[in-house]
């Protein structure tokens, strides 16, 4: 099934029963902006809607930002029917799953990604071990695998039959070339005391090369959060991420006064002068007043806002 074009049946199904209480609304693209009314979470596709309500609940009960995000997008990288996140996610060309994650705080600009780990389904968590336990920013394949078993981590296959099938399917028929769109699930949350952080989590590009690295483990192009200014992240193809250092263009416009809005805005302008609208790329965006901002370059993205204790699932915005 095409990803990332529209809310396609499955996207459905991984929402949940959570769906059944939300308004959805096509004609509704922006939350309305509640400057100062406190913790809000803002994440990317259906999937996030399950997401939010669990990093909701946790801010509800006076919990961080940073648990917030990690927690909750916990939930999806859980769910094996996201097929682009997590256990479940589809493979590489290889029939491999390997997956990249990021996550930052925004008081500190501590933060932590793992890119290209296999077997293990929560990667947000080890990149959050890679933020508080190392020295370093960014730990790859093997040696973000031995790292996260000397965590205690467990290990599993994560290729379930459903994935696998579609990888059999790709495999007999080559449809899918590289370019193909895609619904990583990125979330950015503000706590009752201000304080931002940010989390990214995806299986990549299906059937991409093995060993490649998309956008959301690099801080700064699928994730980036400065509690002094606000948040974003992205979803789509990381390639054209990663060429405008996106998720930080983003951040620096709001800190130059953009509202989050016109910031995504601005960023996906310039992926689109290096390749046109042919790739679909979205970002959302949340300030340290809890603004926020959604949009991509092509029609069906949707996000999640969750405020108050309601989660609403929205239509972003196409430029
Ligand atoms: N945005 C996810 C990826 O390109 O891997």
């Amino acid at each position: 099934m095409q990803k990332g074009e529209g809310l396609t049946r499955r996207d459905f199904l991984a929402a949940g029963a959570a769906m059944a209480t939300l308004a959805i609304s096509a004609e509704k693209t922006l939350a309305d902006d509640e400057e100062g009314t406190g913790p809000v979470v803002i994440s990317t596709w259906p999937h996030g809607v399950a997401a939010n309500e669990a990093a909701g609940k946790i801010l509800s009960e006076g919990g961080s930002a940073l648990d917030a995000v990690e927690k909750g997008v916990n939930v999806c990288e859980l769910d094996p029917a996201v097929s682009s996140v997590g256990l479940g996610g589809y493979p590489n060309e290889a029939g491999v799953v390997q997956l990249d994650a990021s996550i930052m705080d925004g008081e500190t600009r501590a933060c932590g990604a793992v890119a290209a780990l296999e077997r293990v389904a929560t990667p947000v968590s080890v990149a959050r071990r890679v933020m508080e336990k190392t020295r370093h920013v960014l730990l790859v394949g093997a040696g973000a695998l031995e790292f996260a078993r000397a965590e205690g981590f467990e290990e599993r296959e994560l290729l379930t039959e459903e994935s696998r099938r579609a990888w059999e399917a790709w495999k007999a028929s080559r449809e899918k070339k590289e370019g193909d769109p895609h619904d990583t699930i990125g979330m950015v949350a503000i706590d009752s005391r201000g304080r931002m952080a940010g989390a990214c989590t995806t299986s990549g590009l299906p059937w991409k090369m093995p060993g490649r690295v998309g956008d959301s483990p690099i801080v700064g192009a699928g994730l980036y959060v400065d509690g002094k200014a606000g948040g974003a992240a992205a979803t789509g193809v990381g390639e054209e991420v990663i060429r405008v250092a996106g998720s930080f263009l983003v951040v620096e416009r709001m800190r130059a006064g953009d509202h989050p809005q016109a910031a995504v805005e601005a960023a996906l302008a310039r992926i689109v002068e290096n390749s046109g609208t042919r790739h679909q790329v979205a970002f959302v965006a949340l300030d340290r007043a809890g603004r926020i901002g959604a949009a991509s370059i092509k029609p069906g993205f949707t996000y999640a806002v969750w405020r108050g204790g309601k989660v609403e699932l929205l239509v972003g915005k196409v430029i």
